[in-house]
């Protein structure tokens, strides 16, 4: 008998970016951030007694649930505390999808889409990207499940909230709008949360917060799809250390807002230097930008990069072949880059 299901059979899993075994290299690969996480956050930490640790964690995260709430200006019933954003969008494809649900997302767009659906058995509806036209197809497909990545990795761009809060008017389905790059961009759409009660958010500590290593993210929407989620996650799906982490580091606003500003202003600064040497840049409303390399193949320039020990993100994808991803990273690392790719294209 085969031990797996069809379906395990036939998917290619989930890619994660590669993480490099020596520290002297420049990782510029899986849009990390390259800031350390605020203090408070090692302080929550440590501070933790042992006592905590023997026992299960907070079921729904209630420390995390009160400190975003106070911050975000939101309630706390209207958050699900998630295993990164990751184990959102697994908990939205359980809880919204099936055989005879489909999903539907515009690519190219975040490669995990395609295996959460692969892993349901659920249809995917894939419409190409444009900024205008595939909202207007989106509507008319009025899927069970809808995801739009905003800003959307790879590609960067951000649709306006205006334009997201006509497409939830229209869809009788949910809209799952996924924000892991939010923190760099210049607007959000949780007030979309208020206005409609098929729309939820998606945020990461990953990004913003330099916490990828702990694991932790978060929905936000009304209680009644907030509660509908809480029966599909796995009974204690966040850990008290990561709780405590988390809820130190939404707390430091003012670390935030410090660390993303740098990350902008070197979005700024590597955008208008690889425009100067001919790549094409579009622009980013992320921790990453996506460029086309117009002289070289893309490919080459990659292995290039690889052999001076530089790591950015290369997807043998439709319509991506040609382009590499790459993360901001510190002014030294952006130099670092920015010093190979002149001698790489001349
Ligand atoms: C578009 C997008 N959504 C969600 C995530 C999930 O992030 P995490 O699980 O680290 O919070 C990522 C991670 O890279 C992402 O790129």
């Amino acid at each position: 008998m085969a031990y797996f299901r069809d379906t395990i059979e036939q998917m290619a899993g989930y890619t994660p970016g590669f993480q490099p075994k020596q520290a002297d290299v420049v990782k510029l690969n899986t849009n990390e951030n390259p800031y350390p996480p605020s203090s408070r956050v090692v302080e929550a930490i440590r501070n933790l007694p042992p006592e905590k640790l023997r026992k299960y964690p907070e079921a729904a995260g209630d420390s995390f649930r009160n400190a975003a709430a106070d911050v975000l200006g939101i309630r706390p019933e209207n958050i699900l505390c998630t295993n990164g954003g990751d184990d959102l969008l697994t908990i939205c494809f359980r809880a919204f999808c099936d055989a005879g649900r489909p999903v539907a997302y515009a690519q190219p767009t975040y490669s995990l889409y395609p295996v959460l659906a692969n892993l349901q058995g659920c249809e995917r509806i894939e419409v190409k990207r444009d900024p205008k036209g595939s909202l207007d197809k989106l509507a008319r497909i009025d899927a069970p499940l809808t995801v739009i990545c905003n800003p959307n990795a790879p590609t960067c761009d951000f649709i306006s909230v205006d334009a997201l809060a006509a497409l939830a008017a229209k869809l009788t389905g949910v809209l799952l709008i996924d924000e892991a790059y939010v923190d760099f961009a210049d607007d959000n759409a949780i007030r979309l949360t208020n206005d409609y009660n098929n729309v939820i958010v998606l945020r990461s500590m990953s990004k913003g917060y330099s916490l990828a290593g702990i694991r932790f993210g978060f929905g936000i929407a009304q209680k009644m799809l907030i509660d509908g989620l809480m029966k599909v996650k796995d009974s204690y799906n966040v850990d008290t250390v990561s709780i405590a982490a988390a809820a130190a580091a939404i707390r430091d606003q003012a670390y935030l807002k410090e660390n993303v500003q740098k990350i902008v202003n070197e979005r700024t600064r590597l955008t208008e230097q690889l425009r100067t040497m001919g790549f094409e840049v579009g622009d980013s409303q992320t921790n990453f930008i996506l460029t086309r390399c117009v002289t070289q193949n893309a490919k080459d320039v990659f292995d290039a990069l690889v052999q001076r020990n530089i790591y950015v993100r290369y997807f043998a994808l439709p319509g991506l072949e040609d382009k590499l991803r790459i993360t901001i990273g510190t002014p030294q690392q952006n130099d670092l880059l920015l010093d190979a790719l002149k001698e790489i294209v001349g």
